[in-house]
């Protein structure tokens, strides 16, 4: 496991220095978040609005398919570039983050990691170009139910084979982009009795006849963001929008989510870093007791835990992602990515709310605002008790 300078049994050496196309990348996503995502996004999160604009623009510079590769319409970056432009949008939006999360970890890595030829050229493409005649054009990744979060194994949605195609029933909770995409991958049961082995994933359109959005959840943090239940009665499945062999859908839901999780950590570690970042300015223009608060040890030593914290969390992710460009099984790294980097998150924004006193407590200063995003990073995608198991299984292993 702890093989960070081995490749292939050769030694490489350690690099801590990011690339010149790193860098580019990492500045254009900051540019993004400071021009197009910061106006508005204290109105976007009380309203709920989701931010269909910023979305798109990010489909514009080719941040909705990252990692794909350009024959398939998407920007052929690295994962490393995916952490890196995570980290700064998240340090502005988290609710145009997890757009672009969901999109890329878990609907564009599926369909291209797994897909049939004729699936990548019919979903995968517009989908990574985040486009489709010239509208915006995402997926959303369909597993929680309203009985079956962690537990994934449990859940009721069925898909009845029918011969030439499938018949989808049952609801899925919780989904990011519910109402903005227009492709769904749907886990669902095809043979209860198998458990594990008995679960499918299906590439299903929006537009389909029997497939509803639900109301959108009111939710605590990245309230922006578009979560909804979906329903499907009677939805019929054509056979070729299977992803995989017979029995394939939990096998993939994992490998899916263990390159979620990369992501996730990457937007938890944003929004730990905005919030330091916040304090920090704030800590050198508030004055108390005759000084900038910043000459106070009291809250050095927070600034001090705060940054610590936010290191170890960016090389946890950093890992995780140099792991999966390099090949080697990024399972555990990612969950431990994932588990450092939101309770990080947690912590940091809280004490940067803390540092700004009243001021912390109010809409204008930002750092409330990342206290209830941070929150949602310990939930989604495998709560941090999940992610406990992924670790321990792994190391026990
Ligand atoms: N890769 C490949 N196969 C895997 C795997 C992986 N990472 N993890 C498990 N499997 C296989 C196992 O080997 C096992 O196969 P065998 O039966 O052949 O041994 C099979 O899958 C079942 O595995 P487990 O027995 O480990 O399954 P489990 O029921 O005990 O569950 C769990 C383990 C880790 C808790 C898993 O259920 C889990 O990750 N739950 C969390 C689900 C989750 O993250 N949901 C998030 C929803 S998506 C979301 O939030 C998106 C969004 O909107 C932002």
């Amino acid at each position: 496991m702890f093989t960070w300078p081995y490749i292939c049994g050769k030694f490489q050496p350690m690099q801590f220095q990011l690339s010149e196309e790193h860098l580019m990348i990492q500045k254009a996503a900051r540019d993004f978040a400071q021009n197009e995502c910061l106006p508005g996004v204290i109105e976007r999160d009380e309203h709920q609005k989701f931010p269909k604009e910023q979305v798109s623009q990010l489909a514009d510079l080719g941040f909705m398919g990252m990692m794909v590769k350009p024959e398939y319409g998407g920007a052929g970056m690295d994962t490393i570039s995916y952490v890196l432009a995570m980290e700064e949008i998240s340090k502005i939006d988290a609710s145009v983050s997890v757009s672009m999360s969901v999109n890329n970890s878990l609907v564009c890595y599926g369909l291209q990691e797994f897909g049939t030829e004729e699936q990548k050229q019919k979903y995968l493409t517009p989908l990574a170009q985040g486009k489709k005649d010239g509208e915006l054009y995402i997926g959303a990744f369909l597993l929680s139910e309203p009985e079956a979060g962690s537990d994934a194994t449990s859940q009721r949605t069925t898909a009845e084979d029918k011969g030439d195609y499938y018949l989808l029933n049952g609801t899925k909770n919780w989904i990011t982009n519910g109402n903005s995409a227009s492709v769904y991958l749907v886990i669902a049961q095809t043979d209860v009795a198998k458990g594990s082995k008995g679960i499918n994933v299906f590439i299903v359109e929006k537009k389909w006849t029997g497939v509803t959005v639900g109301a959108k959840e009111n939710k605590m943090g990245i309230r922006a963001s578009d979560t909804h239940s979906i329903s499907f009665q009677d939805v019929k499945v054509p056979k070729e929008n299977r992803i995989g062999a017979d029995g394939f859908g939990f096998t993939f839901a994992m490998k899916t989510l263990a390159g979620g999780r990369i992501g996730i950590a990457a937007q938890a570690l944003g929004i730990a870093s905005g919030a330091y970042e916040l304090a920090l300015k704030y800590s050198k223009e508030r004055k108390a007791f005759g000084k900038e608060i910043m000459h106070h040890q009291a809250i050095q030593f927070k600034l001090a835990d705060m940054a610590t914290r936010i290191e170890a969390a960016r090389l946890l992710c950093l890992k995780a992602a140099w792991e999966k460009d390099n090949g080697i099984d990024y399972t555990i790294s990612s969950s431990m990515a994932k588990v450092f980097a939101s309770e990080t998150a947690m912590w940091v924004t809280t004490e940067a709310v803390q540092v700004h006193g009243g001021y912390g407590y109010v809409k204008e200063f930002h750092v409330e605002r990342l206290m209830r995003d941070a929150k949602i990073t310990q939930i989604y995608e495998g709560t941090s008790e999940v992610q406990r198991i992924v670790i321990g299984r792994g190391i026990l292993k």
